[in-house]
């Protein structure tokens, strides 16, 4: 089958990796892809946002799949829009993706289920926000209602904090996503990302994983979409994935399909593991970046089926086999990153890293200029490697980083220290 993959972030590339080693896969495109994809799948300048254009190529090249990487499109209606068509596609519909479209959607969904997250309060109005967190002890979270590109959440220790982020949002520093926004409880506890795929209906969980948010080493600076990340994540362990499912996903799933928009894709649990149990921190209606580059390397089922299981409302019996090692990826950063930072530097010493033992490298912000790769984003690789535990994967993955020669790159050092805190020390 003919398949076309949308997103160009490390993400897309691990997708793009394990749907192009599939039997299913005859031709793979991929939208606008990076220079990593391109040893996968065929990339093709398409403006994902111009859902007609999607609609016009996927006829021309006889798509028989679309899957859909980031949470934008979804969230804007694409898989609406290409079903409508008469194209399958994977992912969930404009009405299902509020769930990270629209925090304060998520959270009345969980408050009418009983489902277990931050108490909270939704405003419009700046007066009532302020009066309500000087009201309650500081810390308070402060939150955009819609998308925000990893901006829209702020942890106040002070009133000052919390006053000065109701200031920006619903002073319409964020533009429409700060609109309304969304004041809760802080939540202490060890933090996890939780995967479900579903099919309106059913839900298997995925392997687990855990991100470090933050740009610096010791969780310090400024919050990124993901540093780095490894799986499985030993705070889930098989009775708290159990627990997750019975007490978050799947009553998430009995909602909203009750609403009439069954929840269709990769349901992405933020969770917080509290004394209390398992509070879910938020959802997202795709995989994790980078976390699905660590999922992708343990995964040993066909992805493709899977895929086109959780579309087709088919799960119910489905079973997905995963590597018993560890993966863990370490994201090379542009100098800067997540603030301002600059294009086009060489990346040199890609294949000597790569032929480390158990390492896979999947790009994020690249492209290919007569033969070099040439740093093109914030995010620019992801270092990732297999091993038997999360410290020989870490072990490998710095070592291959050692033989990258990209000196306007920047990463953390200190990627899985969580997990290997709870492992013995070796010997
Ligand atoms: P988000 O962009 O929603 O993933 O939030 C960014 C980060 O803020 C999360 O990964 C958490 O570390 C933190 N966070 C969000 N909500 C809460 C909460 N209620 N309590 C504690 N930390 C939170
Ligand atoms: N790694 C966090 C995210 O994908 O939102």
């Amino acid at each position: 089958m003919n398949i076309l993959l949308l997103g160009g972030g490390g993400r897309e590339h691990a997708l793009a990796w394990k749907m192009a080693a599939s039997p299913l896969t005859d031709r793979l495109f991929c939208a606008p892809g990076n220079a990593g994809i391109a040893r996968e799948a065929q990339c093709v300048a398409l403006d994902i946002a111009d859902h007609a254009a999607v609609t016009a190529f996927c006829r021309s090249n006889r798509i028989d799949l679309v899957v859909v990487g980031p949470e934008a499109p979804l969230c804007a209606g694409l898989v609406d829009d290409l079903e409508a068509a008469g194209i399958k596609t994977f992912g969930p519909s404009r009405a299902a993706a509020r769930l990270e479209g629209s925090k304060g959607f998520a959270k009345d969904l969980c408050r009418v289920n009983g489902i277990p997250t931050a108490g909270f309060e939704r405003f419009r109005v700046a007066d009532a926000a302020k009066a309500h967190v000087r009201s309650r002890g500081m810390p308070v979270v402060v939150k955009a209602d819609g998308l925000a590109a990893g901006k829209g959440v702020v942890v106040a220790g002070t009133l000052a904090e919390a006053e000065a982020a109701i200031d920006l949002m619903l002073g319409g520093g964020l533009g429409v996503a700060g609109a309304e926004i969304v004041i809760e409880e802080f939540l202490d506890g060890e933090e996890a990302s939780f995967f479900a795929l579903c099919d309106g209906d059913a839900a298997i969980a995925l392997a687990t994983a855990q991100d470090h948010k933050r740009a610096g080493d010791g969780d310090k600076g400024p919050n990124t979409g993901g540093m780095g990340a490894y799986s499985p994540a030993p705070v889930i362990d098989g009775a708290m994935s159990a627990r997750v499912m019975r007490d978050i996903v799947l009553p998430t799933l009995r909602a909203m399909k009750a609403m009439g928009a069954p929840y269709k894709g990769v349901l992405y649990a933020g969770l917080m593991i509290t004394a209390a149990g398992p509070k879910l921190i938020e959802y997202n209606v795709r995989f994790g970046d980078p976390e699905c580059q660590v999922l992708m390397l343990r995964l040993k089922s066909d992805l493709v089926p899977a895929l086109i299981a959780a579309r087709g409302g088919m799960l119910k019996s489905f079973d997905l086999r995963w590597d018993p090692r560890a993966a863990l990826t370490v994201v090379m950063a542009a100098k800067g990153y997540p603030g301002a930072y600059a294009r086009g530097s060489v990346i040199e010493g890609l294949e000597a890293a790569a032929s480390v033992e158990g390492v896979e490298i999947f790009h994020a912000g690249t492209r290919a200029d007569d033969g070099r790769i040439l740093a093109d984003g914030g995010r620019v690789l992801n270092v990732c490697a297999l091993g038997d535990d999360v410290r020989e994967a870490r072990a490998r993955a710095y070592e291959a980083i050692s033989r990258i020669r990209w000196p306007q790159g920047f990463y953390r050092r200190d990627i899985g220290w969580r997990a290997i805190e709870r492992e013995k020390p070796h010997s």
